[in-house]
């Protein structure tokens, strides 16, 4: 059984798009299904606007769907919520995407690790603090009194992410959704702190669901777990799925082709990069990637392509299988 499952998800959110008095209501999330095996490693490749985050949220509870099922555990999240909520709100944690705004800056550390460990356990006060240091060191916030009355505002933007990281992994969740974990962290500190959520994924066997605009940090995490499916999204849409080496040796689908080329890396770092026209417009009908796609058609535009492929590598695109005819 699946540790949980996304059918047909769509999260429909309004903006200023229709004039200063009018609201236009978009997908930020259209039809999203997804499944998450014990220990898996899910990989969320997209632009900036694409619904990782939103995402994301609709992984950890904290946005409910307009459309479709959040299944954890084989039980409706929101329409069997006396039956699993509970749990699933406890062993579904998110590492978010800003460090900076997400702690309690009145709260020192031992504060901060201590009410989720309180609050979800029985605890001594010896295995208390026995499971304050060990989750310090999992974190490699280390030796553990250095930082344990320290305030958020003294430790920098590393360690007050592996002060987050710490914090979802004391109620011991079997799930967790990191978003753009470094991206807001010092360049300098990145590598370090993805071997570290790396190390923990694959000593605890969590299932992790890792969001990233950045190929190149997709790439790195994923080798360090030693495998991992991606999931392409745009316009809330996914556009391609399946193992990450595997899609990016052979994407199929022009997003996923122009993000490739448009990422800098030590084999194209330079060659001449093609001009990718950019347009964040949103599309009601057909194709998402209409507006910026080289090789639309006039069915793209009307109707919306399906993903289709095997198991391993899947496209959703009038390019592939004949979809246009
Ligand atoms: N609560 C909200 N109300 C209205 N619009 C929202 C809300 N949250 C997000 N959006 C919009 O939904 C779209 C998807 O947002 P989301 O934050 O999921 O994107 P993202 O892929 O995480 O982007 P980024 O890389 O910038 O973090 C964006 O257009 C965003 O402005
Ligand atoms: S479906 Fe059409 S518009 Fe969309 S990516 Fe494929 S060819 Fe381009
Ligand atoms: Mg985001």
């Amino acid at each position: 059984m699946n540790l949980m499952e996304l059918r047909g998800v769509s999260v429909i959110f309004e903006d200023r798009g229709g004039g200063f008095f009018k609201r236009r209501r978009f997908y930020a999330l259209k039809n999203v299904s997804l499944n998450i095996g014990e220990d898996d490693l899910i990989l969320v490749l997209g632009e900036s606007g694409a619904g990782k985050t939103t995402l994301g949220r609709v992984i950890v509870g904290l946005q409910k769907p307009t459309n479709g099922s959040v299944i954890y555990k084989g039980y409706d999240v929101w329409k069997q919520k006396r039956k699993i909520y509970a749990t699933y709100r406890r062993e579904v944690q998110l590492v978010p995407q800003d460090p900076y705004s997400t702690l309690p800056y009145n709260k020192t550390v031992k504060e901060i690790l201590e009410a989720p460990l309180k609050r979800w356990n029985k605890l001594s006060k010896q295995e208390l603090e026995k499971r304050l240091v060990e989750l310090l060191d999992m974190v490699r916030l280390s030796p553990p009194e250095d930082f344990l009355d320290k305030y958020p505002h003294q430790l920098s933007g590393g360690q007050r992410q592996r002060l987050n990281i710490a914090r979802s992994l004391s109620v011991d969740p079997k799930l967790v959704v990191a978003d753009e974990p470094v991206t807001m962290v010092d360049a300098s500190l990145r590598l370090g702190l993805l071997n570290t959520l790396a190390e923990i994924k694959n000593k605890l066997h969590l299932s992790m669901v890792f969001i990233t605009h950045d190929i190149p940090t997709a790439r790195y995490f994923y080798h360090l777990v030693k495998r991992g499916n991606t999931i392409v999204i745009f316009g809330g849409k996914v556009v391609e799925e399946g193992d990450l080496e595997e899609l990016l040796s052979n994407p199929y689908h022009p997003y996923t082709k122009d993000l490739i080329n448009i990422t800098p890396s030590i084999d194209n770092l330079y060659k001449e990069k093609p001009e990718v026209k950019i347009n964040y417009e949103r599309v009601d009908f057909g194709c998402p990637y209409q507006l910026r796609c080289p090789y639309v058609m006039d069915i793209c535009k009307k109707e919306e392509p399906q993903l289709i492929g095997t198991n391993s590598h899947r496209v959703a695109c009038y390019l592939y299988g004949g979809q246009n005819r």
